[in-house]
Formats: structure tokens, C-alpha cells, sequence
């Protein structure tokens, strides 16, 4: 089973990543291999609405998308881990997610959605905030849904956290590591 997983968070060992870790401790249970793209680390342009997809469903922008492109194709798990920033996900993220409007073509417009093959395909959302505030929660996972639908993964779980907000906070609550950890494994058992 491919598993595949955005990190969206720039902080480097920061709550979302410690959250993203424990996932795939718990996917690895079951032997499946996680490729992770850190995507703040990745060069990748904001889409430019250019309508160089609309006819073929192929981006014509050349970047480090093309990677995620082909990932995202053959996935049959795909993870979107995300800090919330602004009351929705980060910058990093929702740049990766506009880049799939190539997909949004060739599924609406072309109506080629991506195969579900084997194991069918599956989501797992993964939110951490530093307010307490639900509004965050809601916009991120609205956006995120937007993205797996487009991305034809029909159903996600979502796992959020609010009030950690310094780096590892996260640490700190009682059962959020074993959660994750519970969510990866559930992710890719049959
Ligand atoms: C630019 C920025 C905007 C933020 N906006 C929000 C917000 O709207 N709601 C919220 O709950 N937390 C907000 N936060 C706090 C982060 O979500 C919080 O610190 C989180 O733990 C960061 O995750 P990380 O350690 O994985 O980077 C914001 C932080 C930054 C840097």
C-alpha cells in the first residue's frame, strides 16, 4: 500500500511534525512505507490561474510539483498534516492544494477521476492550533475536503488539537502522540 504525507508546517520538530511522526509509526506497524514531502522545503510556485490545465489536466508550470503530481496519482493513503495559521492551514499546504486544480480538471472538466485501485483511497487530516478558537478547525477542514475530493479520495479521517501553541506543546496532552499514532494505523488496516 503507498502511503504518502504533507507536512505543512515550517517549524522544524514543531507540533504538526511530532503529530506526522506518530501517524507513520503507526502505519509502519502494518510494513507500508511513508513518502513524506516537506513542503516547506520544496520550491513550488502558487498557481497562476493560467488555464494551462483546463484542457488537458496537466499543469504547465515546471517546479517540484511534478513530484507530488505523480505521488499523489498512484497513492492509495494520503496524509495532510497542517499547522492552522489565520484560521486556516498554512501558506505551504494551500499552495500544494491549488496546484491540484490541475487535477479539479481532469476530473471535472475531463471527467477522469484518479482510479481508486486496489485498497481504495483514503484521507487523514492532521491539525494543530494555538488558540482555542473552532473557527480554525472548521475553515482548515473545509478547505481540506475541497482538496481530497478534487484529489479523489472520498472519505478522510481528520484529527485536530487547539491551545498548543508554542513548539511541542503538543508533548504535553494527555493522549494526542497515541491518537495519531491510532490514526495511521487505522489509516492503512484492511
Ligand atoms: C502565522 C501564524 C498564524 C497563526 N494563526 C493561528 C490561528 O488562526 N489559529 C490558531 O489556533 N493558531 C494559530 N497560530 C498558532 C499555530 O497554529 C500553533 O503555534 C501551532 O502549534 C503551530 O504548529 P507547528 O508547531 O507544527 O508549526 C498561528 C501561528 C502562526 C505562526
Amino acid at each position: 500500500m503507498k502511503v504518502i504525507a504533507f507536512l505543512g508546517s515550517p517549524r522544524k520538530d514543531g507540533n504538526t511534525e511530532l503529530l506526522l511522526n506518530e501517524a507513520i509509526k503507526g502505519i509502519k506497524v502494518f510494513g507500508s512505507v511513508v513518502q513524506v514531502f516537506n513542503l516547506n522545503l520544496m520550491k513550488i510556485s502558487p498557481c497562476q490561474d493560467c488555464g494551462g490545465c483546463d484542457e488537458t489536466g496537466r499543469c504547465i508550470v515546471e517546479d517540484e510539483m511534478s513530484q507530488i503530481y505523480n505521488a499523489i496519482k498512484t497513492a492509495d493513503r494520503i496524509i495532510l498534516a497542517s499547522p492552522i495559521f489565520f484560521f486556516g492551514l498554512s501558506a505551504q499546504a494551500k499552495i500544494m492544494i491549488d496546484r491540484c486544480q490541475a487535477f479539479w480538471c481532469e476530473k471535472y472538466l475531463l471527467k477522469k477521476p484518479i482510479p481508486s485501485g486496489e485498497y481504495g483511497r483514503k484521507g487523514l487530516l492532521l491539525l494543530v492550533g494555538g488558540m482555542e478558537k473552532e473557527a480554525g478547525i472548521k475553515c482548515s477542514e473545509a478547505t481540506a475536503k475541497a482538496f481530497f475530493r478534487t484529489i479523489s479520495v472520498p472519505e478522510h479521517k481528520t484529527l485536530s488539537f487547539l491551545g498548543f501553541n508554542t513548539k511541542s506543546a503538543i508533548l504535553r496532552h494527555p493522549s494526542a502522540l497515541k491518537d495519531a499514532y491510532e490514526a495511521g494505523r487505522n489509516l492503512v488496516k484492511i
